[in-house]
């Protein structure tokens, strides 16, 4: 029996739920992420880092809701603060007193964000933050990265996903709709930059600054493959941008958890804007955009209708927001030193099994987020990700889900705070022997 049968064999309710969904949901799901054949084992329950799948399999949780759960499911004090908040209004047509404490929590930790907004999804904040900058610059196109994936927003759905076939024969970078259905001309008006690549990046901008708004960047590449900016890459952004007045934007919605003060801090760059999500919310949709503020000002309702008017039912929304305090206010330096470590002896311990089995793989990331990529070529930009045996990633992920790891389908993996080595030891544990199978 292979690992795809031995799958079916023991999520059989998984299959019937999935059965189920997909006559009412197109697909089965609601989310691409979420899905890979035959089809996801659908969850039950969330403790600490493990969950238990409808079959009662149980795994420890790698993905945390694609990095979002720092401190695992069921965290005390957010279950805490959500039962006091539910028990007193879930949400309101106005604002409570928990969005002025996450917001007052957010401006002390990051350096770069004098005011900031709540939206309800971090593909709402780039949004906004996108629409700040043209406003702000007057100009209209916008920068991305290849590989940066920014959300669901027509703009971002340019050159965040490239195949080996797409960058075979095409010069670097180059611009691909990722979705079908986009507003015409979105190709044209957002230029796709080299990632980790000064001299051509920084030529682009220079070439294209008249009618650059913006250039957004992940500091570290998330859903592109967990790849680290260099500290001189982004230093060169910073300064090309500042000099041409076009605004620069940390996407910061999934690096946030590197640092303190997000990703910024460790590189000591300041944007003009960030944006944020995930472990802000505690785990409920929020998320945040903000920086410094005079581009914020245009959101401004106090002195007259504002150009930018910002909608949204559940922005702020007083029980994520008091979710999202929680959680933010136990993300001490101190619980982050404790990820720092289990994510160092991950990496270390991994690279240790890869170089004594003669694997060809490596792990790119810092911090608590990884990703595993199965290339013996260094992988320094979205572009080595693709080249990487995309195969033999989902190989092992299935295989590891077998052994009651749960790591994202293209190979990331996310630490959460009530991790200990056990979790680390036990991970390496089943690596090592999900390559002995001889199924990955
Ligand atoms: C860096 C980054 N930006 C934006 C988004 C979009 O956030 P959301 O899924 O909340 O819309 C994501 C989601 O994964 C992300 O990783």
């Amino acid at each position: 029996m292979d690992d795809h049968a031995r799958y079916i064999g023991r999520t059989a309710k998984s299959g019937e739920l999935f059965k189920r969904a997909s006559k009412v949901l197109v697909g089965g799901t609601t989310r691409t992420s979420v899905y890979f054949p035959p089809y996801p084992a659908f969850m039950a329950k969330g403790e600490g880092c493990r969950t238990v799948d409808v079959d009662g399999n149980a795994y420890i949780d790698f993905i945390n809701n694609y990095t979002t759960l720092i401190h695992g499911h069921g965290f005390t004090p957010v279950v805490e603060a959500v039962r006091q908040q539910a028990g007193q209004g879930l949400c309101f047509g106005a604002p409570s007193e928990h969005e002025i404490r996450l917001a007052e929590l957010i401006v002390g930790r990051v350096a770069s964000i004098e005011k900031l907004r709540f939206a309800s999804s971090g593909t709402e904040a780039v949004m906004y933050a996108l629409r700040l900058a043209r406003l702000f610059t007057g100009r209209n196109t916008v920068a991305k990265f290849e590989g940066g994936f920014h959300g669901a927003y027509d703009d971002c759905q340019v050159s965040y996903k490239l195949t080996a076939e797409h960058i075979a024969e095409a010069a670097d970078p180059v611009t691909i709709l990722n979705s079908a259905g986009l507003e015409a001309g979105v190709g044209d008006r957002v230029v796709v930059l080299p990632f980790n690549q000064i001299d051509v990046a920084c030529a682009a901008i220079d070439a294209q600054a008249d009618d650059l708004a913006c250039v957004i960047v992940e500091p570290v590449i998330g859903a592109g493959g967990v790849i680290p900016a260099d500290q001189n890459f982004l230093e060169a952004l910073r300064e090309r941008t500042a000099h041409h007045g076009i605004l620069l934007i940390f996407d910061e919605i999934m690096s946030l958890r590197l640092g303190y003060g997000g990703a910024q801090q460790g590189y000591g760059i300041t944007p003009d804007l960030t944006t944020l999500g995930k472990i802000i919310s505690g785990g409920l949709p929020l998320a945040a955009f903000g920086g410094r503020e005079e581009v914020m000002a245009p959101l401004d309702p106090t002195t007259g209708p504002p150009p930018i008017p910002q909608s949204g039912t559940f922005n702020g929304c007083a029980t994520a927001a008091a979710a999202g305090t929680a959680c933010m206010e136990h993300l001490t330096r101190e619980a982050l030193s404790h990820l720092d470590a289990l994510g160092q002896d991950l990496k270390h311990g991994l690279e240790q099994l890869f170089r004594r089995t003669a694997t060809e793989a490596q792990v790119t990331g810092f911090g608590s987020l990884f990703n595993i990529h199965f290339s013996a070529a260094p992988v320094e930009d979205h572009r080595g990700a693709a080249r990487a045996d995309q195969a033999r990633v989902e190989r092992f992920f299935q295989a590891l889900l077998l052994r009651g790891q749960c790591i994202a389908p293209r190979g990331m993996i996310c630490l959460s705070t009530v991790m200990g080595k056990a979790e680390i030891d036990g991970f390496i544990d089943a690596v090592a022997d999900a390559l002995a199978s001889g199924e990955v």
